[in-house]
């Protein structure tokens, strides 16, 4: 909930908190970020993902998502898709304010992920 306080949400007014669980016990937040210029939005699940990359950690199990919604919302499509790469059997929890709570597994959000393998990339 810390996170999701400190969500900078001006332009769409929907604020997102989310806090990232490695398999040691670390606990990597983050929050959307918009911009005036509305394409340079950052949602909060891929906030906490590359906070948690650049401090080395990729070994996640759990995230937790929080919004003022009236309902638990899952991570959108491009979230799921960045949660994939480091975590493709990650649990997935959604909070909302007042006490609601909904739980899935990327699996069931992301099924056939789009996964390339790194060999592909080298010369
Ligand atoms: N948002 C997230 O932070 N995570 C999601 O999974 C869905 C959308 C943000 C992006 C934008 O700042 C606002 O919510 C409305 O789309």
């Amino acid at each position: 909930m810390r996170a999701l306080d400190n969500a900078y949400a001006p332009y769409s007014n929907f604020r997102v908190g989310a806090a990232l669980r490695t398999r040691t016990g670390e606990i990597i937040t983050g929050c959307n970020v918009e911009n005036s210029a509305f394409g340079n939005a950052i949602c909060a699940e891929t906030l906490a993902v590359a906070s948690a990359v650049s401090q080395g950690l990729t070994d996640f199990d759990e995230i937790a998502i929080a919004t003022d919604d009236v309902e638990p919302t899952p991570p959108c499509g491009a979230c799921r898709q960045v949660l994939s790469e480091f975590a493709p059997h990650i649990k997935i929890s959604s909070y909302t304010r007042d006490g609601k709570e909904a739980a899935w597994t990327l699996g069931e959000l992301l099924p056939h992920a789009f996964v390339l393998n790194p060999s592909r990339g080298r010369v």
